[in-house]
């Protein structure tokens, strides 16, 4: 209920202010918190303006001091900051650098934390558990942030990860926001649609999160929303980029490195499909499973238009595919 919800965000307040005074004011957050973001490139202005913080590498240090200022065990459970097991208690992050995920209003819903070394036995993000003021499928990493910059741009850039939210906001574009890992949902392209119809995909440069993000690029197009694609060369993500090259730098690489969703998939499958039928004629299903999304009429044959030239095929053909695939959506 709403005074349980209510409860639920005073925990994280307080876990919140205090994840940042562990970062600015223990040795142990100096020392191995705050000297990893200045590593990273993240300045003090960053740093507070995004509430980063750290959490202690000790068993129930965060849960002691709530307790001592009075909060509840139940609360610090149910937020899972917490983890209670057979009468034992101790704290969910260890270690870890910590990232508030804000609401569109700011409230603080949960937590990422980042391990400091990467070690291949421990997840390299741990993030807050769903709650009842939690729905990861819900909520856009930093578009607290940055939601008067999106309808101000009238562009959203969607990003992996929480670092590159913050390394291209501090660069000075900060229309930016995170799907913190997870494939896109509808609830958060609704987030988006709030604001701009616009929305421009930035992948990390690596080919296995590409075809999984392509899949959920055909949802944005669902809403009707207008969607362009830029990829980051090999091993690189949207973070080390931006910190590897100026604004003016990583403004012209947007620019010249964006491409419209549908035929940039058409390329790319076009690519795969090289001198195969068989494959060439699925991709041809596959465009047209995307194109039939689109609910704008003038932009499906616009596209329709582009597509056949990029497969070289006639446009009749696609065009019939496309009527043949809304009679069997009717
Ligand atoms: N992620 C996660 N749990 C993991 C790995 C990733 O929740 N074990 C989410 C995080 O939100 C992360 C995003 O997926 O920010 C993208 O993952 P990745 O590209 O691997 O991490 P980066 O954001 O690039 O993080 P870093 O630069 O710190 O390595
Ligand atoms: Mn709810
Ligand atoms: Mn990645
Ligand atoms: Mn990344
Ligand atoms: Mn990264």
């Amino acid at each position: 209920d709403a005074n349980e919800r209510e409860s639920l965000y005073l925990v994280n307040d307080f876990a919140n202010d205090y994840f940042q005074k562990t970062l600015h004011q223990t040795d142990q957050g100096k020392a191995i918190g705050l000297s990893y973001f200045k590593e990273r490139g993240f300045t003090e202005d960053t740093i507070k303006k995004f509430q980063l913080g750290y959490s202690l590498d000790e068993w129930e240090a965060f849960t002691q001091a709530a307790l001592s200022s009075g909060y509840n065990i139940d609360y610090l459970g149910k937020t899972g900051l917490t983890i209670i097991k057979e009468n034992k208690q101790f704290d969910r992050f260890k270690g870890r650098v910590m990232f508030p995920i804000h609401s569109m209003s700011g409230r603080v819903l949960g937590f990422g934390g980042r391990i400091l070394i990467n070690d291949k036995k421990a997840a390299k993000y741990l993030n807050s558990p769903e709650s009842e003021i939690y729905h990861k499928s819900k909520v856009l990493y930093g578009l607290y942030f940055a939601k008067q910059s999106i309808a101000k741009e009238e562009n959203c850039y969607l990003v992996e990860g929480y670092t590159d939210v913050i390394q291209f906001a501090q660069r000075g574009i900060p229309n930016v926001v995170s799907s913190s890992g997870t494939a896109l949902t509808p609830e958060q392209i609704r987030l988006i649609n709030r604001l701009t119809n616009n929305i421009t995909v930035l992948f990390d440069g690596d080919a296995a999160g590409l075809r999984a993000a392509i899949r959920g690029v055909d949802l944005i197009l669902e809403q009707g929303l207008n969607v362009k694609i830029c990829t980051f060369p090999e091993g690189e993500d949207p973070d080390s980029f931006a910190r590897n090259n100026d604004l003016d730098e990583i403004k012209d690489y947007l620019a010249n490195n964006s491409r419209d969703f549908i035929s940039f998939k058409a390329s790319l499958l076009v690519e795969e499909a090289q001198n195969d039928p068989i494959k060439k004629a699925e991709t041809i299903g596959d465009m047209v499973n995307s194109i039939a999304k689109i609910p704008d009429a003038i932009k499906r044959e616009i596209y329709v238009q582009e597509c056949a030239k990029i497969m070289n095929i006639s446009e009749k053909v696609l065009f019939s595919a496309l009527a043949q695939k809304q009679q069997k959506n009717l």
